[in-house]
């Protein structure tokens, strides 16, 4: 009895076989990037991969978001470059969504930076705002860690404390004082979706302490800690949350406003990668 999700942890050490049966060499760091963030970080090496090739469940793809992933020098570290995600919206299991930073895991990667799109609330309501996420609520209603898992995965009720690691945020703060990049620090509450929030379920989060509201993110993060990754998240700000804005909320606004801002997030995240003390010695 197991009495819960699927976790795919055969596929998982397959897809890890096969990769070494590829003779590809083993990623430093997984970045997973959301919606328009498609920006590059190197020269590939391997790839790009379509992402549904390596999965152990079907995909469809949602317009906007690609699904690919490669393996990129990024100077100073190798990295997994996944672009695009899959969101539990779409219908995935918690299991199944979290698959790619598992396999990022397993192959190696030993820290986890994530992108997303996200409504902004109070002080970050600001279209093309840049937010480092400083921690997060979980609002989805779901977990990837729910069931029976493998135990060399780690433990199942793993510490939240410090999920987003705060020297990794220090040094994305120092790069973007030094690239003259205005960034915030910022609560992330990620819900379930499809549909946008009400202005009430805006007013709630605000109160709960949310500066950020989101669809992606929380569960990768879990799944990322569970696996010891340092995490860091950083957030676009596409679109004041409903309620706060003027305007009425639209997938194609949301993905412009992130295609807008893609130079800034390159070079942050680029100088973020480059960074010697990303990978710190084990
Ligand atoms: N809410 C939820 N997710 C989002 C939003 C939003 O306002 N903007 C971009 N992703």
């Amino acid at each position: 009895m197991t009495g819960g999700d699927s976790h795919h942890a055969a596929e998982l050490e397959a897809a890890v076989a096969r990769w070494n049966g590829l003779g590809l060499a083993r990623p430093q760091v997984a970045v997973v990037a959301g919606s328009g963030l498609d920006v590059s970080f190197g020269a590939t090496v391997a790839g790009p991969f379509a992402l549904a090739d390596w999965l152990p469940f079907p995909v469809h793809a949602v317009a906007g978001h690609a699904l690919t992933f490669e393996l990129v020098d990024g100077g100073r570290h190798r990295l997994l470059h996944f672009r695009g995600r899959l969101h539990a919206y779409q219908g995935f299991e918690p299991g199944q969504l979290v698959f790619p930073v598992r396999l990022a895991a397993r192959l190696g990667a030993g820290v986890l930076v994530v992108t997303n799109a996200a409504g902004g609330i109070g002080r970050v309501a600001r279209a093309g705002a840049l937010v480092a996420i400083a921690d997060h609520l979980n609002q989805t209603g779901l977990n990837p860690l729910r069931g029976r898992l493998p135990e060399s995965w780690g433990p199942q009720f793993p510490d939240m404390v410090d999920a987003y690691d705060a020297a990794l945020r220090r040094r994305l703060a120092a790069h973007a004082e030094a690239l003259g990049i205005p960034l915030e620090q910022g609560v992330y509450a990620g819900l379930l979706g499809p549909c946008y929030e009400t202005p009430a379920e805006v007013e709630a989060l605000r109160r709960a302490g949310a500066d950020l509201i989101g669809m992606s993110t929380v569960l990768e993060v879990i799944a990322a800690r569970q696996l010891g990754l340092r995490c860091l998240g950083l957030s676009l700000v596409t679109n004041p949350a409903a309620g706060s804005g003027a305007a009425t909320l639209d997938h194609e606004e949301v993905l412009e406003a992130g295609r807008a801002a893609a130079g800034r997030v390159e070079a942050l995240l680029r100088a973020l990668l480059d960074d010697p003390e990303l990978v710190a010695d084990r």
